[in-house]
């Protein structure tokens, strides 16, 4: 669904061809002030690709952009006022100490004087910063190398935040501190974050975006979840009995068996109060048994998998 207030970033139509090779197909979406999307896609996807457009980093083959009201290649230094952007592998001036390179980060970013100490110091207490503020950033471990990134990124108080992976290479407690912190930005940034990791895409978003080879599946994949009702029915039956017992009831879209155990079936359907009910009247009176029916949480993984149609193992 699009936003009723006007978007802070709007993409229409946006290809994206690497020589012969097409790496984003025909991508529309627009995000709202204050929302943080995850854009969610296996490796290879087009995730980055999507983001170095809308940084300014890369120029669109075809198709339109906007940041804050700026078009990214009219008006490239206009976008990159309005968004910062945490690249994959978070490239650093390696010789420079930290507390150095958050104030040249800072002087790029247009703060002087008395501000610029004030913001390093707030971005530096955000991120955790201070035991390496002395530290030359090629010295630093790839945790601490992302943390500053980070740091970099919120100086200057952006309106979007483009995050590439923003986790990747973090251990487990950075991870939480990173994720609590991306959360903490909703309303005062718009965020934007890549992953191919789901359970994380799935903590920290507000909505998610799904990619696969460049091509955009669902602009809301917990929508699409929350629409869908998938049941574990364990009943003693066949699939073609189970099946055949359960096709003439409203809103049964497809009963699949489940191949690890007999017995089991997963039925897809609409969400709609009495389903539950009309399917054990449905295979009663088939004189089949129902040993259990379970509504599984709509969750992003299956929605995932449905759209992608890949083995779970490669999830
Ligand atoms: N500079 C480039 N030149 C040519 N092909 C590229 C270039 N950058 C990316 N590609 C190709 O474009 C496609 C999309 O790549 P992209 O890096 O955007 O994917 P991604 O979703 O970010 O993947 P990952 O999860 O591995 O970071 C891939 O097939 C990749 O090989
Ligand atoms: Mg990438």
């Amino acid at each position: 669904m699009l936003p009723v207030v006007s978007p802070v970033v709007f993409a229409e139509r946006v290809t994206k061809w690497y020589g012969p090779r097409r790496a984003v197909a025909d991508v529309s979406f627009a995000i709202a002030p204050g929302e943080i999307v995850g854009l969610l896609g296996p490796n290879g996807s087009g995730k980055s690709t999507i983001f170095r457009m809308l940084t300014g980093y890369l120029v669109p083959t075809s198709g339109r952009i906007e940041v804050a009201g700026h078009d990214v290649v009219e008006d490239s230094l206009g976008v990159r006022r309005a968004i910062s952007y945490v690249p994959e592998d978070a490239p650093l001036y390696d010789h420079m100490r930290v507390g150095e390179f958050l104030n040249f980060m800072a002087g790029i970013k247009g703060l002087h004087g008395p501000k610029t100490r004030a913001a390093v110091e707030e971005v530096a207490e955000r991120l955790d910063l201070a035991r390496v503020m002395k530290l030359t950033t090629g010295k630093l471990s790839r945790g601490f190398r992302q943390r500053v990134s980070i740091a970099q990124a919120l100086l200057g108080d952006p309106k979007v935040l483009v995050l590439d992976e923003p986790t990747s290479g973090l251990d487990p407690h950075q991870v939480i501190a990173v994720r609590d912190l991306i959360q903490s930005l909703a309303g005062r940034h718009t965020v934007l974050l890549a992953s191919h990791i789901l359970p994380e895409i799935e903590k920290i978003a507000s909505r998610v975006m799904i990619l696969l080879d460049g091509v955009l599946l669902t602009s809301d994949a917990l929508k699409d979840a929350a629409q869908d009702l998938t049941l574990r029915l364990s009943a003693e039956a066949t699939e073609d009995a189970v099946r055949g017992a359960t096709k003439a009831v409203a809103g049964v879209r497809e009963v699949t068996a489940d191949p690890d155990n007999a017995g089991r079936f997963l039925v897809k359907a609409e969400r709609r109060p009495p389903l539950a009910a009309d399917l054990v009247s449905a295979l009663v009176a088939a004189q089949i048994p129902v040993r259990e029916l379970t509504e599984l949480r709509p969750d992003l993984e299956r929605v995932f998998l449905d759209l992608t149609r890949q083995p779970k193992a490669a999830a």
